[in-house]
């Protein structure tokens, strides 16, 4: 299983790299907002700092306007995806994309059908959207889990990334789903490797060998 890293902040990124453990990121509009700053930019440093795959999204509403913006992200780096959302519009870009080379992943997934239509259109990547269905009390496992179904029963090349994680129960239930991808906030990242015991255990054994050196 891969983990992307759901943010846009470069001090961040550089930060979580350094484990090992960050095999891609994604952004969206939102992400990249918050860091107020150039999206272009922005986008290559990310870039340059992670090899795998880094998703920065489209804003057009149509089809020629996200290929337009597409074709012109695409260039900026060779780990590039082009993220769009899912519209009728959106797939008859990630049609065109697929066809000329550029990975895309598709956004804002809340059903199976619309994650089958993305598959069916080329898509690289889909990212069903976990915290916001849980929001209107749906039951955003089984969305996980079909989606797999379906990618292992025809043999789609298509990746389920894991999206709008907010916990660390989404992160262990949709790796044994068999979501191939979780992407991360950084925050969240941070306390997936703590645990208060940890915390504790490393005091007492500090404490202990203190005590043990000076007898
Ligand atoms: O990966 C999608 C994510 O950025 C949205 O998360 O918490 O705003 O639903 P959230």
């Amino acid at each position: 299983m891969k983990f992307f890293l759901d943010t846009a902040n470069v001090e961040a990124i550089k930060r979580i790299s350094e484990l090992g453990i960050a095999d891609g990121v994604t952004t969206n509009p939102t992400i990249i907002s918050r860091e107020g700053r150039d999206f272009e930019t922005v986008i290559k440093e990310i870039c340059s700092l992670i090899s795998g795959p880094v998703s920065a999204e489209v804003t057009g509403l149509t089809a020629s306007e996200m290929v337009e913006e597409a074709r012109v992200i695409a260039k900026w780096a060779d780990n590039i995806v082009i993220k769009i959302p899912m519209t009728e519009e959106g797939l008859k870009a990630v049609n065109i994309l697929s066809k000329e080379g550029i990975k895309t992943n598709v956004t804002l997934i809340f059903t199976v059908s619309q994650g089958l239509m993305a598959m069916k259109a080329g898509a690289t990547f889909i990212s069903p959207f976990i915290g916001r269905l849980e929001d209107i009390g749906t039951d955003a496992y089984r969305l996980i889990a079909d989606l797999r179904q379906i990618i292992d029963l025809y043999g789609f090349t298509t990746e389920i990334i894991a999206a709008s994680i907010r916990n660390s129960t989404h992160v262990e239930k949709v790796a044994k789903l068999g979501a191939h991808i979780a992407t991360i906030p950084d925050g969240l990242f941070t306390k997936l490797t703590q645990h208060p015991l940890t915390a504790a255990g490393i005091e007492t054994f500090l404490k202990d060998w203190e005590t043990f050196k000076n007898n």
